[in-house]
């Protein structure tokens, strides 16, 4: 047998193996830190916070019209590639009394215009995976407070130089992950503080969700940009919907820290199956679209063959020896799921349908899962305050039941009052950067990666999440629209 032939041979001649010193895991290297952390980062109070929105299409409208709503906010500045899409979200600014804002489309590279306006104290992106990188460093570069649809980064290169840029510049970079503010996951985080769950000890969390309409849909994704990224990665690029909260209960990267994964992907036969299933549907858009971004030809995207499997599976050990699985799958016709569980040594709660169960010997009210008079009294008691204070505005608001408008709220709250944000850009860059993890062990069958530390040793002193609210109040005739499920 080869020295090549076995895949630790592979991993030593490519320079991987236990770089800094998981025995068998593939290793990282650790860049040396130039500027201080910005675990806890602190900015001087904005005012007015003055948001210029990058990418118009299925998700950024929703936030135009939710950020228009919260007192101290302005929407300054748009842009897309269409005119119209800029145009229609300006009317509806327009159209419910906030002034117009500066408008930006056309070609690719008009964004940078919005970044560089000085009336924009904060850039929020909603365009492409393929986009985020580029936006975000700009946004830095040019000492803009950023914050950027899921996932924020791909590799791990590219969030040492998302940290060193946010470090140097000393601004905010969020990821924004929405689920971290569910009421199901926030009523987790509550127990969890509470220490009704005990000492955790596993976490499961998932993206599944059967987008494979709208992925081949003519009027989806903007150029094909998700059947791109299927067409040329694996294993799973969307992690965080259901990372992120799991990581919040864990205060992972902040008393807590990931440091190995595996993760296994299935073989990628949804796509194939639905693309077969629907031939004639798909040659006629083929015949219509001969675009080429995002790294292929529209024709490419549409006719295969796609490289992710269709369920990958990853699971990543804690340096406190905590464990957390994570899946995902967007090809398969399965129920939608984010799995959202969280199991300690007194307790457990899974949500698809929420329960939870708590052990006897803590005096709990149930052995196996509570009954419904159980779970409200739980709820009730449990509700996070951010839920309790602002929960039916932002029911009314929408986005995913409200959750999307207390992020918003959250992020704007933090920004008028100095206060650090609830989403570091460690955190950021380690629940997105699964991308690269995963793949690298799906292509390694299975091998463990080691998690690399963006904090640089700082999560040891890093405060864990508080259980935190706004004091602000929300005109009770805000509307928001444009809410979609995806
Ligand atoms: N957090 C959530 O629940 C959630 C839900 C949906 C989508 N998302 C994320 O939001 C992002 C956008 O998703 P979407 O469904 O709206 O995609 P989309 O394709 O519908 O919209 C993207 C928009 O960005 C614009 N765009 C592309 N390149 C641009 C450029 N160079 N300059 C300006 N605009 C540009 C496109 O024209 C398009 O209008 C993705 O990152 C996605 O993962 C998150």
């Amino acid at each position: 047998m080869s020295f090549f032939s076995t895949r630790r041979g592979f991993l030593k001649a490519s320079g991987l193996v236990g770089a800094a010193g998981l025995t068998g895991a593939i290793g990282c290297k650790i860049p040396t830190r130039k500027h201080d952390h910005v675990g806890g980062l602190a900015c001087a109070p904005l005012e007015t916070v003055k948001v210029g929105v990058i990418g118009l299409g299925m998700r950024g409208p929703g936030a135009v019209s939710r950020l228009s709503a919260i007192p101290g906010v302005r929407v300054v500045a748009l842009s897309d590639l269409f005119e119209a899409r800029v145009n229609n979200r300006v009317k509806w600014l327009t159209d419910h009394g906030f002034s117009a804002p500066t408008r930006y489309f056309g070609g690719t590279e008009e964004w940078k215009k919005l970044v560089k306006n000085p009336e924009v104290n904060l850039v929020y992106v909603t365009s492409p995976w393929q986009m985020h990188v580029p936006m975000v460093k700009y946004a830095l570069e040019n000492k803009k407070h950023v914050v950027c649809e899921v996932p924020m980064v791909f590799t791990v290169e590219e969030c040492w130089e998302i940290i060193e840029l946010a470090e140097a510049n000393r601004c905010h970079c969020m990821l924004l992950e929405n689920c971290c503010y569910g009421e199901s996951e926030m009523l987790a985080l509550n127990l969890v503080r509470n220490n009704v769950l005990g000492t955790l000890v596993h976490g499961e969390g998932a993206y599944i969700h059967d987008l494979r309409g709208l992925m081949f849909a003519g009027n989806g994704y903007e150029g094909f940009w998700r059947l791109k990224w299927n067409a040329m990665h694996t294993g799973n690029p969307y992690a965080t919907h259901g990372l992120g909260p799991i990581c919040q209960y864990m205060s992972v990267g902040r008393g807590d820290q990931m440091r190995v994964l595996t993760a296994q992907s299935s073989g990628a036969f949804g796509m194939a199956e639905y693309a077969a299933a629907h031939k004639a549907q798909l040659d006629e858009l083929k015949a219509t679209r001969k675009g080429s971004k995002y790294g292929m030809t529209d024709q490419r995207a549409l006719s295969g063959p796609w490289m992710r499997g269709d369920m990958c599976t990853a699971v990543i050990k804690t340096e406190l020896g905590r464990t957390i699985m994570v899946q995902h799958d967007t090809t398969s016709p399965r129920p939608y799921s984010r799995i959202n569980l969280i199991s300690g040594t007194k307790g457990i709660l899974k949500d698809y349908p929420l329960q939870i169960a708590l052990d006897p010997e803590y005096k709990a009210p149930h052995l196996g899962w509570c009954n419904q008079a159980q779970m409200k009294e739980i709820q009730a008691k449990y509700r996070h305050p951010l839920w309790r204070d602002s929960g039916e505005i932002a029911k009314r608001m929408g986005g995913h039941g409200g959750m999307d408008f207390l992020m918003d709220l959250r992020l704007c709250y933090c920004l008028q009052n100095g206060l650090p944000l609830d989403i570091n850009v460690y955190e950021s860059c380690q629940w997105s950067v699964l991308a690269e993890l995963t793949e690298t062990s799906v292509k390694n069958d299975g091998a463990p990666v080691e998690v690399p530390d963006f904090t640089r040793g700082a999560w040891r002193d890093l405060k864990p999440l508080g259980i935190e609210t706004v004091n602000l109040e929300v005109d009770k005739n805000a509307k928001a629209d444009k809410q979609l499920s995806v």
